[in-house]
């Protein structure tokens, strides 16, 4: 099954570390197989999806049927320009780099696991939980491939778009609901009929990470009343500009971890939130849970007692149940009812919408790829964060986890110490003598500069002058102090103000058309128009990610 790599006469060996795929002879080939796993509906590449890689240069290969149970027939990849492959063990051995949604596992019909199908050199990029998989990464490891990770994607502002963790959380936040739905024999919305008043439906979501948001927008659509609780108390304002109401506790402790993620509390936190959802259970119709801790077994919020407490046909969606469950009485994988109560333990809610999700999936592995250079300059660069973080495997070394964000930078040596450091005895004493004056000198000629501009402007000149100064140095001091997370609002907001820049220019303006200043005048309004169209823009679009 291996295919033997010739190398052109004359081409010498790239580097370790260089480019696989241009290392290869022919086309850059992507694969798709389908997946394996039990019960897994989606496919890493949408005939949408394909053509963004081929946009980059890649050549794709689908494995035959791959798309069909995401409602992508073959027809449909063939027409999108893929080469369609009938035997999985050419499709991984062609490829250069294989996209999945699964970790590989044993193929069945092959007899062979999929590990042992990826050939050394060649990379794979699919979900794979690394911190629960140590055997199949040495599995990997051992076949000298190169592997990246979609879940250990960094949960950073530039890697959104490769996020592939949020995509599917989202899809499953939605799909939670949908199923509650399904099992609850009433309407969400309240309703005044003929026949009687209907009153809403009382939803609670515990945990608004992505997954509990999505939850509760789709929740709210349908009309039900929702309550939501995390332990992070950042979510709060989130969850009220989706309708919700915020359930709080009479207990200071901080639940943001490192990363935005939430961090394991303490025992008596717990037993305060316990007593709270003891309550609410009680009153609500539907509960969603999504607490999670990353590489943690979910957190154990609703006991026995709670579910028996429930009203009868009320439905319980453990959105955790993968992770051990956040309801004692869930069965991963299954729906059954307990004590009147439906409980919900499915653990495919983004596969159960595969279109979707291997939509969304695809892009996201798009991003990356076009992040690493397309086919032409395809790379793994180490010092990309994103890419880093991702990657488990580098040619058979495993490379996970990464190493530790430095939490400051390290401040770097002054100048003068540079130079200490590198140059002889002598030559540093004489560097460190002129750096030692220059340090002097910078003060020096700039204040002889003021005093001069003191001593000839003319007074409306200097009144003028001193403001400016003065703005210098306060709107250095405001942004400089500003923690970097909020730039872009504050930069935004900033660029608004810059109307008075337009009030100045229309002021000078108004004399002979010609004039210096009045053509200045006409400069400063063109480029404060653009600022503030520029910012009102910026604005729009981040209040627009935290909308519904
Ligand atoms: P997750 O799936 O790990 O956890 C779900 C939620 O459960 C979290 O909101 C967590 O606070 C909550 N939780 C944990 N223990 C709990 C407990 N005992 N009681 C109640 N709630 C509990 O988190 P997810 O959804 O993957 O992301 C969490 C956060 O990560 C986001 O809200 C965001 O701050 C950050 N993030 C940042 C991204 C970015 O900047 N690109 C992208 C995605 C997430």
């Amino acid at each position: 099954m291996t295919i033997a790599v010739e190398k052109e006469a004359g081409v010498d060996e790239a580097p370790s570390g260089n480019n696989p795929i241009l290392d290869a002879t022919g086309p850059k080939k992507i694969g798709v197989p389908k997946e394996i796993a039990e019960g897994e509906y989606r496919v890493a590449a949408t005939p949408e999806t394909v053509k963004k890689l081929q946009k980059l240069g890649f050549d794709v290969l689908i494995e035959k049927g791959a798309g069909e149970n995401a409602n992508f027939p073959d027809e449909t990849y063939v027409q999108a320009g893929c080469q369609m492959i009938d035997d999985p063990a050419v499709l991984w051995a062609e490829a250069n780099i294989v996209l999945k949604v699964r970790p590989p596992l044993p193929y069945p019909s092959l007899n062979i696991h999929e590990a042992d199908l990826l050939e050394p050199g060649k990379t794979l990029i699919s979900f794979l939980w690394p911190a629960q998989n140590q055997p199949l990464l040495e599995q990997l490891a051992a076949r000298k491939a190169t592997v990246l990770a979609m879940d250990a994607i960094p949960r950073i502002t530039r890697a959104q778009k490769m996020d592939a963790l949020s995509s599917m959380a989202n899809i499953a936040g939605y799909r939670a609901v949908i199923e509650a739905a399904h099992h609850f024999g009433r309407f969400f919305t309240g309703q005044i009929t003929a026949a009687g008043k209907i009153p809403p439906c009382k939803v609670m979501v515990i945990g608004a990470g992505v997954a509990g948001l999505s939850a509760i927008g789709v929740a709210r659509g349908l009309g039900a009343e929702v309550r939501a609780f995390d332990t992070r108390p950042v979510v709060k304002e989130q969850v009220q500009s989706m309708g919700a109401e915020f359930l709080e506790l009479e207990f200071e402790e901080e639940g943001s971890g490192a990363g935005g993620y939430a961090k394991v509390m303490s025992k008596a936190f717990i037993e305060a939130e316990m007593a709270l959802f003891a309550e609410q259970a009680k009153v609500v119709d539907i509960i969603i849970t999504t607490a999670l801790i990353p590489g943690k077994k979910a957190p154990l919020l609703i006991t026995q007692e709670m579910v028996e407490s429930m009203k009868e046909g009320s439905v319980i969606v453990d959105m955790a149940a993968e992770q051990g469950g956040n309801c004692a009485v869930t069965r991963p994988g299954e729906v059954y009812r307990h004590h009147g109560v439906t409980i919900i333990g499915l653990t495919d809610l983004p596969s159960r919408m595969a279109a979707q999700s291997s939509q969304l999936y695809g892009v996201n592995l798009y991003h990356l790829l076009s992040d690493m250079g397309g086919a032409e300059n395809y790379k793994v660069d180490l010092e990309d964060e994103v890419v880093r973080g991702a990657l488990v495997l580098h040619e058979g070394a495993v490379t996970w986890p990464p190493p530790p964000k430095p939490s400051a930078p390290s401040p770097q040596p002054k100048p003068a110490e540079a130079a200490r450091t590198t140059a002889p005895p002598a030559a540093a004493e004489k560097s460190s003598q002129s750096m030692g004056f220059l340090k002097f000198l910078w003060p020096i000629l700039a204040g002889l500069a003021l005093i001069g501009v003191g001593v000839g402007a003319p007074p409306s000149f200097l009144s003028h002058f001193t403001v400016f100064i003065l703005a210098c140095f306060v709107g250095w001091q405001v942004i400089w102090n500003v923690s970097p997370a909020l730039h872009t609002p504050l930069m935004s907001v900033t660029n608004a103000i810059s109307g008075i820049i337009i009030i100045g220019g229309m002021l000078q303006i108004s004399g002979e058309p010609t004039s210096p200043t009045a053509i200045l005048g006409a400069i400063a309004i063109l480029v404060g128009a653009i600022n503030i169209s520029g910012g009102f823009l910026v604005t729009q679009r981040m209040l627009k990610m935290f909308q519904k």
